[in-house]
């Protein structure tokens, strides 16, 4: 794995993302920051005053020390252990000791990184060009989580898988469901078969029968949920277009009203829902950020490439902002992602091992895994920007 090809790959395709970092309630009050490291980049993410949260490069303006030294933090001040020069919280230049005359701290604030929130969701940006209007990126996905009140959630659960593998790996295997039945038993018991095989996606991705029988569990999901108000059917963007972002809303195995174990919730109905219905939306914005989201809880899945062999992935799981902690069965209602993601850092470590060989020539993809085509192509497009 060339270490000239993730770099090309930071710089044309990781940094222009609007790159999900964390849920707001990770930093509540005046003073709270975090780190978030992608690539060779860190990133101090702080929350300011006037409730606003800042981005920032941990990188000092004098001689560039790093000024943060752990993952988070309270301080009112954030101040540079090597020469002490002291930045307010929004990432401007407070106090710097001895400077001649002339220096103007107000030129020497530390370089900001383009913030927005969705949802409570923070996201960030670190491409050089103009970034994509968040807006209208995130427009045709609101549909699939305005219900969820993942604004107001609290995160109840947070794990770090770091898979020993490149990025587009983890991503691939994300976007495919070709290896659920062999892989994922706990899976595939909360998913029916037909949708395991039909998850692929039009004509021709499964046997017809597979298909069919998805298609009738659908249409009368379809119905249940529109005679409630709710969202059923999917988004997703045209093959090779500049954006890889899906959205969809489909049936849980019948009787099922989560995913759990038992189809049973483990938490509160979420946001604006007030009946089950069996459904659950996934929501990608871009390959780096997904939403796996049954009307009790929120999986997030966070994928960030750190260097040419390795990816940290990070799940949190959210309730209602309101659910009583007597409601809610953390056990239960990890025990899906939490099994799935440890099999499938497994597959994708393995899978690192085996491409690493000079033996390895890329084979053939099956009709099932249209959309890992789809990133492929998506990949590409984005590495031949300049
Ligand atoms: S490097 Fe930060 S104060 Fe000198
Ligand atoms: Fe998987």
């Amino acid at each position: 794995m060339r270490s000239d090809v993730f770099d090309l790959d930071l710089e044309r395709v990781v940094y222009p993302q609007w790159l999900f970092v964390d849920h707001e309630s990770r930093i509540p009050k005046k003073g709270d920051w975090f780190l978030f490291r992608v690539g060779r980049e860190e990133i101090i993410v702080s929350r300011g005053a006037k409730d606003q949260v800042h981005a920032f490069y941990n990188v000092c303006r004098h001689r560039g020390s790093r000024i943060c030294l752990e993952n988070q933090g309270h301080n009112q001040v954030l101040a540079c252990p090597y020469h002490a020069w002291t930045y307010e919280l929004d990432g401007r230049l407070r106090f710097a000791r001895l400077m001649p005359e002339g220096f103007d701290r107000s030129d020497w604030g530390l370089k900001t990184v383009n913030v927005r929130i969705w949802h409570g969701f923070i996201y960030i940006h670190l491409g050089h060009e103009e970034p994509d209007d968040f807006h209208k990126l995130v427009s045709p996905l609101e549909p699939f989580i305005k219900l969820q009140g993942i604004e107001n959630a609290r995160i109840v659960h947070r794990g770090q898988y770091p898979v020993k593998g490149n990025w587009k790996l983890v991503v691939e295997n994300y976007f495919e469901c070709y290896h659920c039945q062999p892989s994922h038993p706990s899976y595939c018991k909360v998913h029916s078969q037909e949708y395991v095989l039909a998850r692929g996606g039009g004509p021709g991705s499964a046997p017809e029968e597979a298909l069919a029988a998805f298609e009738t569990h659908f249409q009368a999901f379809k119905q249940k949920a529109s005679s409630l108000g709710y969202p059923a059917g999917d988004f997703l963007d045209e093959r090779g277009a500049q954006h890889l972002r899906l959205a969809d809303r489909v049936p849980l195995r019948d009787d099922f009203k989560s995913e759990t174990a038992d189809g049973l919730p483990a938490a509160p109905l979420m946001g604006d829902f007030e009946k089950w219905d069996s459904g659950y939306a996934g929501v990608s914005l871009n390959p780096f950020h997904h939403l796996v989201m049954p009307q009790d809880f929120v999986v997030s899945f966070r994928f960030t490439p750190r260097d040419a062999l390795n990816t940290d992935v990070e799940l949190v799981w959210l309730v209602d902002g309101n659910a009583r902690e007597e409601d809610v069965d953390v056990d239960r209602l990890t025990w899906l992602w939490h099994n799935t993601i440890l099999e499938d850092k497994q597959i994708v470590e393995d899978n690192q091992t085996g491409v690493n060989s000079a033996a390895y020539i890329p084979g053939p993809y099956s009709k099932i895994e249209q959309l890992a085509d789809q990133f492929v192509l998506w990949y590409l497009s984005r590495l031949g920007q300049c």
